[in-house]
């Protein structure tokens, strides 16, 4: 996979040359090119803003360095050897919300392009304009959560990490992709490790016992409960069949009914 990032602090993405995004450029599993958003002005100042059509507070990112950037980012892909169109994400607190299954869409991806917007954001008619002009298969604004960041950088580290891990020969051990929170709709059960007391807390004694029908039961149940307690909206979004009668045996003993589990209400809703 190829990802370029357009960006006036390259500094900040800095972190992708570590741990396990790092590696997978070290082994070639995914080439990352960071440009400077102010190659392309054209000014004395370097400007890339101005202020906003219509009024208000903030400042708006213009045009013309994003619509010169783009262009010499597809081109350069191109050169490079880059086959198919790439999409591009445009991090902004109003995008569609990043999940486990979008990154495992954009896993599928040869090719990613990121602008990170500052300010109030980048001029609407960079998006329209890069929607038409046949350079991007797909434009997608993408929001990590509902909070307001201070430009699109964060949101591309976390982005990149979330996709890149998923992508093959990346991690070491593939069964932890399966397993882990979200994948199946819920959020994972706690973990724990050796020693088996640490201050005078006890490891579980069912993850001690070796039978691993228990542990996997043990484990489904920390799971539905943590997930009832903590995001009940993921509960009552599984699709029908995903709990059957020793799931809903055990959230009933956490307090939760089964018309309970279907509402999604949690503590703070009730
Ligand atoms: N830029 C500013 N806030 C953001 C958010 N919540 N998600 C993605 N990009 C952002």
């Amino acid at each position: 996979m190829r990802v370029d990032v357009v960006t006036i602090f390259p500094d900040y993405l800095a972190p992708l040359d570590l741990s396990i995004v790092g590696r997978a450029r070290r082994s070639g599993a995914v080439d990352v090119h960071v440009s400077d958003l102010r190659e392309h002005t054209t000014d004395r100042h370097r400007t890339v803003d101005d202020t906003p059509a219509g009024g208000g507070a903030g400042m708006v990112m213009r045009p013309e360095p994003w619509g010169a950037s783009l262009d010499a980012v597809v081109a350069s892909g191109r050169d490079a050897g880059a086959e198919g169109l790439p999409r591009l994400l445009v991090p902004s607190p109003a995008g569609l919300p990043l999940t486990q299954a979008m990154a495992g869409e954009l896993a599928a991806e040869d090719w990613l392009v990121f602008a990170c917007g500052r300010y109030e954001g980048i001029d609407e008619r960079v998006l329209d304009e890069a929607g038409e002009s046949g350079l991007f298969s797909a434009v997608t604004p993408v929001s990590l959560g509902d909070y307001v960041l201070c430009g699109g950088e964060v949101a591309v580290l976390a982005i990149v990490e979330a996709v890149v891990r998923l992508l093959p020969g990346v991690l070491g051990n593939p069964a932890s992709i399966v397993e882990e929170s979200h994948s199946a709709g819920l959020l994972e059960h706690p973990a724990y490790t050796r020693p088996a007391t640490w201050r005078g807390r006890q490891v579980p004694a069912t993850l001690m016992s070796g039978d691993h029908a228990r542990i996997a039961r043990w484990r489904r149940d920390r799971a539905l409960e943590r997930t009832a307690q903590r995001r009940p909206d993921l509960l009552a979004a599984l699709p029908p069949g995903a709990l059957d009668d020793a799931d809903l045996a055990a959230l009933s003993v956490a307090g939760w009914s089964p018309d309970r589990v279907r509402e999604g209400a949690g503590e703070q809703d009730l």
